[in-house]
């Protein structure tokens, strides 16, 4: 295994053509790199700067700290605003509001780099898998100079070496890949907690939804350098891990040794010294009773479970392609609740999916009263070129939607409040992660159950897990004292 700190990237000859082994290749490119940013801030007479802006979930929140830890290796500096000159988009394309997004921002770049003559800009994540994405990007947004997708993101610095190479466009986009580089440097966002990734792809193919296209198949990490990779950032002073993957409970499937979700996760809460485990996402229909009992055997796994629901029509389920029926999404919530009472329960759910009836949308209603989530992200359905339900029948009306997205918000609000004074006047656990944004004589923190809570306390407890009691709910958050 690379230990990064182990590297001097002084050793590296810069004389000879690049390594065969892929992780040693791309070390070659972060020293080959480091020379050119060198030169250049040599040139302007000040450190070359970065700025990441990150779109979309976890698992680009987590690749972004990546791209930040190359591009430090590399000798670029963190800058807080994109008034860099280097600036990288890790995008999402999971609903069109994402692409648009990414667009209007490229568009003030574009300002900012005529300004600039060092600036570079960089695009890369789910939207840049897509080839219209691309096909645009050359047509209309020829300023941005280096474009690569999910399954290269290791390639990084290779590509900003030819970034730096090249006055036109560079453009990397593989279409898939059967590859997991493992070992390249990262920069965590807090020195205390860290997402790490379990699993790349899915392969469910739900029928309105691009990641599958966008992120390709469904490839396991090994789970010796899963828990490899948990230790060493233990060691280095993280006391929380969030384990990743767009369906985690079908991890272990493409093992060449057959490793289940259920096994790993215990194996992790098992390494000394971490304090905390988290996961993300489960699909309902893999969640194991193992995986229940596990959970519930273990007091460092957190008390939450984030279970997209989607729909409660057991017909439009079908037509998403989920593979589980209301009912039985009904039962597996009431088996975990009944296997851990004080679990908060999280979801996602589409409104307006082609084809939803009135009826249908109040059995997603029903299921949000049953279930009472402690939150739920709520979306309107995107039509996503390429996926099934693009093409199919009955696309509802933007009024209609709309009727019932607010309708949804204000059950999944009311409840969500109810579910957060349940616990008013109780003890938790937090962990204390920063100094609260509005009033700094406060941290704020979070919960087992990922609810947050602003306590007074200093700076110098940030990091620690620390025992508060829930004084007052405020709705989605609690105020709190430490005991
Ligand atoms: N339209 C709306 N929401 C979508 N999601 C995925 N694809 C779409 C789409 N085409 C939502 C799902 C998923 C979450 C990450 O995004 O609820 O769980
Ligand atoms: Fe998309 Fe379904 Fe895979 Fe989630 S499980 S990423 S919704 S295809």
């Amino acid at each position: 295994m690379y230990n990064e700190d182990d590297i001097d990237l002084d050793q590296i000859d810069l004389t000879k053509g690049p390594p065969a082994d892929e992780t040693a290749c791309q070390y070659y490119f972060i020293a080959k790199a480091r020379g050119y940013i060198q030169a250049l801030a040599r040139e302007a007479g000040r450190p070359m700067t970065f700025h990441i802006g990150t779109f979309g979930c976890q698992m680009n929140a987590r690749d972004s700290e990546k791209l930040m830890g190359i591009l430090t290796a590399m000798g670029y500096v963190c800058a807080d605003t994109e008034e860099a000159d280097l600036v990288v988009y890790n995008t999402c394309t999971v609903r069109e509001n994402a692409n648009r997004k990414v667009y209007g921002r490229l568009g003030r770049l574009k300002r900012l780099k005529k300004n600039n003559p060092y600036m570079r800009i960089a695009l890369c994540g789910c939207m840049t898998q897509e080839s219209q994405v691309v096909d645009r990007l050359r047509e209309s947004y020829r300023f941005v100079d280096l474009v690569f997708g999910t399954h290269n993101i290791f390639q990084f610095p290779q590509l900003v070496c030819r970034m730096l190479e090249s006055d036109r466009m560079v453009v990397e986009v593989w279409e898939g890949t059967d590859k997991i580089v493992e070992d390249l440097p990262a920069q965590r966002k807090y020195p205390f907690k860290s997402g790490v990734n379990i699993m790349y792809g899915c392969d469910n193919f739900c029928s309105y939804c691009i990641v599958p296209y966008v992120r390709g198949r469904e490839r396991s990490r090994g789970p010796q350098a899963i828990l490899d990779e948990i230790q060493s950032l233990v060691d280095d002073g993280v006391v929380e891990v969030m384990l990743l993957g767009q369906n985690v409970n079908s991890y272990g499937k493409t093992l060449a040794q057959h490793v289940s979700f259920a096994e790993l996760l215990a194996q992790v809460a098992e390494i000394p010294g971490l304090r905390r485990v988290r996961f993300m996402t489960s699909h309902p229909k893999d969640l194991s009773d193992d995986l229940i009992q596990v959970m519930a055997s273990s007091d460092k796994i957190c008390r939450h479970l984030h279970l997209p629901v989607q729909s409660g029509s057991t017909r439009i389920l079908e037509k998403m392609h989920r593979r589980y029926t209301k009912e039985s999404y009904l039962q597996l919530t009431d088996k975990i609740k009944k296997a851990m009472p004080d679990i908060a329960l999280t979801t996602d759910i589409i409104v307006g999916f082609p084809g939803e009836t009135e009826e249908d949308f109040q059995h997603t209603l029903d299921v949000v009263r049953q279930v009472r989530y402690s939150s739920a992200f709520t979306f309107q359905y995107s039509k996503r070129t390429g996926t099934p339900a693009a093409v199919m029948e009955g696309q509802v009306p933007p009024e209609i939607v709309q009727d019932r997205f607010d309708r949804l918000l204000e059950t999944v609000q009311k409840i969500a409040q109810e579910e957060c004074a349940r616990w008013e006047g109780t003890t938790g656990q937090v962990l204390a992660e920063q100094v609260d944004r509005q009033d700094a004589s406060l941290l704020t923190g979070r919960l087992g159950n990922d609810r947050l809570v602003h306590f007074p306390g200093d700076p110098g407890m940030i990091g620690r897990i620390l025992d508060v009691r829930l004084r007052e709910s405020k709705g989605f958050y609690y105020m709190g004292e430490m005991i």
